[in-house]
């Protein structure tokens, strides 16, 4: 029998999640528990960490899960290294659902980086308005460059001091219109984005506002996750676990 447990926090997750619902799939849902109201789910959902690769395991046999699809953000490393090692050690079926990574097109002023401290070092070194949209996590590696002003955009209000001095924090939950993401630019007097090359249209509308100003866009690269099947559309999740 299948039973299938779908890594979440995404919306290819939610997409998912109601295809195997109107299948009637055997399937649990996970988010991580990173935001106060995560997204109702239409299959049971869990909420939590696993405990590393022995608490994933643990949780696998307990349920016995025959299928993982590890459906989480590009940027959430962590998890999908943990699926990939628990999975093989549990003898479990897993495929990734990700998304393509966004291309630069004509009129993108990109500067692409690997990571979050070459994103830091590619500041300007004169005071400049930057809009981080890199949501909550991380934002303390932007403290080494005190002097630029930051905007953020969380799903959350804020509940500790934020790291950042001269910061200001707009509470919103994608996905966002590339109209919305232009007033907000020319609203805070944006001069450069950094971004996470995330992929997907939810928060795709921050790059075709800044193409349409002229603004330069830092852009982070996905870090690197061990080797697994990658598919990319509900419809091939669908087939690869059978419906
Ligand atoms: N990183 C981003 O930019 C980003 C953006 C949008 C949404 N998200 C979503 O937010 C969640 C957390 O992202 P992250 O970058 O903090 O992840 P991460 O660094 O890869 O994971 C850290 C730990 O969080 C737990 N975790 C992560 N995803 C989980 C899930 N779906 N179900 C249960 N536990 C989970 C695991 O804890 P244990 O080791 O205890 O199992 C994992 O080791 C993910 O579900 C991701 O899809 C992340």
């Amino acid at each position: 029998m299948t039973r299938i447990l779908v890594l979440g926090g995404t919306a290819e997750a939610s997409r998912l999640a109601r295809a195997l619902a109107d299948a009637g799939a055997d399937a649990v849902f996970s988010y991580a528990g990173r935001t106060q109201a995560p997204v109702a789910q239409p299959l049971p959902t869990r909420v939590g960490g696993f405990g590393g690769v022995e608490g994933l395991i643990a949780y696998l046999r307990a349920e016995r899960i025959t299928h993982v699809v590890d459906a989480t953000h590009p940027f959430a490393a962590q998890m999908s290294a943990n699926a990939v090692a628990a999975c093989g050690r549990a003898g479990v079926a897993l495929a990734a659902f990700e998304r393509a990574p966004w291309q630069p097109g004509p009129g993108d002023r990109w500067t692409r980086v690997a990571d979050l401290g070459a994103a830091v070092a590619a500041l300007p070194d004169a005071p400049a308005r930057v809009f981080l949209a890199i949501g909550r996590q991380n934002l303390d590696v932007f403290a080494a460059r005190p002097g630029h002003f930051y905007l953020l955009r969380l799903v959350d209000e804020p509940q500790a001091p934020l790291p950042l001095p001269d910061c200001a924090a707009v509470i919103a939950r994608g996905p966002f219109s590339v109209e919305q993401d232009t007033d907000l630019l020319r609203q805070h007097r944006i001069d450069l984005i950094v971004a996470k090359n995330s992929g997907g249209r939810g928060a795709e509308a921050k790059l075709a506002a800044a193409r349409a100003l002229g603004l330069p866009v830092v852009m982070i690269d996905r870090p690197a996750v061990p080797d697994r099947l990658v598919l990319g559309h509900v419809d091939e999740v669908m087939r690869w676990l059978g419906h």
